[in-house]
């Protein structure tokens, strides 16, 4: 490598054409996933605190966001279902006629070739706010199995283009996987919430989805913040049960995750940038601290350098529509 001062290297940052030209990543649109909170009712469009400029919406509203979020060119949803009546064994999210199925047949309607992901769990469903059935205070991982692929079956059967099972379940990929091939969907992919943290993080979402446990926490199923190998091992699994697309979770504080998972499988990476990550970014911009549209531009940005294929983001309709003008 050539050495100063033969090497400059600010030669190439001299006008933003020259910096375009040599820019080694690009966050582009077509590869962000926009999340939404489905709840029941008809007109409802109910702002989240936690989250400024995110709504829990019904049905319908929800399809017109999506008719807006289509115009602005994000190609894809992620659907979070809040039903109608919770129970200890989340009846609501097998139920064919349950929310997102729903969901799923007037946003196909609205804008038939926006890519419907549903997120897969039972945490949205159940009286406890965990993400499987609870015996003798703990969540039973195999009980918990049949109840998902049910879940991702009745998806399926509505309409849905990915599915997305964030459980943390052991088997839960191959479970699915074995449900929707018995049933004639052995073409529909499945994009596993491989890597997921117990994060601090998430503490928003709840808010969204009105999942916090009603005891406890998530750290017998979800992944110690600490473990990096793990993860590998985690997505080894899923890659064998199954899974198309592997996602870590969250984004940004685990970029050296996203990176080896991609150095390692090779296989399309999805990034989840989530709720706690947007609300620090929107309290700080909030206040005049941050500039919101460059520290998300540079958040994306960076997610992407790691190795991320799809960013699922909160921001994503922003900075479609950013882009746009
Ligand atoms: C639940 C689920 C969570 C998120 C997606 N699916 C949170 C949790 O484990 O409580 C987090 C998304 C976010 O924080 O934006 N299975
Ligand atoms: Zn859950």
């Amino acid at each position: 490598m050539s050495r100063f001062p033969a090497y400059r290297p600010r030669r190439l940052r001299r006008s933003e054409a020259l910096r375009r030209l040599v820019r080694e990543t690009r966050v582009v649109t077509e590869q962000l996933v926009q999340p939404l909170f489905v709840v029941p009712g008809d007109g409802v469009e109910r702002a989240v605190e936690s989250m400024p400029g995110v709504a829990q919406r019904s049905v319908d509203r929800t399809a017109e966001e999506c008719r807006r979020l289509a115009d602005v060119g994000v190609p894809a949803v992620l659907l979070f279902g809040i039903p109608e009546e919770k129970d200890a064994r989340g009846r609501g999210a097998t139920d064919p006629g349950g929310i997102i199925p729903r969901a799923l047949h007037a946003v196909r309607r609205a804008t038939p070739g926006l890519v419907l992901i549903t997120d897969v769990c039972l945490c949205e469903y159940t009286d406890h706010g965990h993400c499987g059935v609870v015996r003798e205070g703990d969540v039973d991982n195999d009980a918990t199995l049949e109840l998902l692929a049910a879940e991702a079956l009745a998806h399926a059967r509505a309409g849905a283009d990915v599915i997305a099972p964030s459980d943390m379940m052991d088997g839960r990929v191959g479970a699915i996987r074995g449900a929707l091939d018995a049933a004639g969907f052995s073409h529909l992919p499945i994009m596993s919430y491989a890597a997921k943290f117990a994060s601090a993080l998430y503490g928003p979402f709840r808010d969204a989805a009105e999942s916090t446990p009603a005891f406890g926490d998530r750290r017998s199923y979800q992944m110690d913040p600490a473990n990096a190998e793990e993860a590998l091992r985690e997505v080894a699994l899923d890659v064998e049960e199954g899974a198309d697309v592997v996602m870590v979770k969250p984004a940004l504080p685990y970029l050296d995750v996203v990176r080896r998972v991609k150095e390692r499988f090779g296989y399309p990476v999805a990034a989840y940038q989530v709720s706690g990550e947007y609300a620090m970014v929107k309290a700080a911009a909030a206040r005049g601290w941050l500039d919101e549209a460059r520290v998300v531009d540079e958040s994306l940005l960076a997610i992407k350098r790691a190795g991320a294929d799809v960013i699922i983001t909160y921001f994503a309709k922003d900075v479609a529509a950013r882009r746009r003008a």
